[in-house]
């Protein structure tokens, strides 16, 4: 079973850094910003089904987000990323959410990612508030750092074994 899984959020959050560091076990401190969407395969087990995950990356730019359609139209699933560190990523997420019911409805499976934990000490995005957000779209929610491989396998898992469910 091929699932395709797409990473949207705002530019700098860790989306390449999350899907680096989750197929391949690689971190850069100085991930440079993509310009152009591409994608890794990754084989996951979900219960008794081998599922094959086409995970891709997009570009989180502003200038880039008229093509988001282009990549999660066709999408099992989206995982959205922000970077607890910054406010406004998210209230980008917010933003794909609407975008992503209006356009491709519930049937596409939408997990969010809160990424750079290692960095909690500088947190700005208040957690009662994510808490409350998540639950009124329905969407689950984990804690994620590329840099310290934390919550990564839980994310996909749980992305995985809604997509294949559906
Ligand atoms: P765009 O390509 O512009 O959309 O950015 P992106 O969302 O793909 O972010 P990217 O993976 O390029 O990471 C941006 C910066 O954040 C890089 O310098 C990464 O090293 C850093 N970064 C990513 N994930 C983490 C994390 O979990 N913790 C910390 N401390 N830094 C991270």
């Amino acid at each position: 079973m091929r699932l395709k899984v797409v990473l949207l959020g705002e530019g700098r959050v860790g989306k390449t850094s999350i899907l680096l560091r989750y197929v391949r076990d690689e971190f850069a401190e100085k991930q440079q910003s993509t310009l152009q969407a591409s994608y890794l395969d990754k084989r996951i087990s979900v219960g008794a089904t081998n599922a094959q995950l086409s995970v891709w990356d997009t570009a989180g730019q502003e200038r880039f987000h008229a093509l988001g359609p282009i990549y999660y139209r066709d999408a099992d699933g989206a995982l959205l990323v922000y970077d607890i560190t910054d406010a406004e990523s998210f209230s980008k997420v917010q933003k794909w959410i609407k975008e992503l019911r209006k356009i491709v409805g519930t049937e596409i499976t939408i997990v969010i990612a809160g990424n750079k934990v290692d960095l909690e000490r500088n947190r700005q995005v208040d957690e009662a508030q994510v808490f409350e957000y998540c639950k009124s779209v329905g969407a689950k929610h984990f804690y994620t750092s590329a840099k310290q491989n934390v919550g990564l396998s839980e994310c996909f898992n749980d992305l995985a074994k809604n997509m294949v469910e559906k």
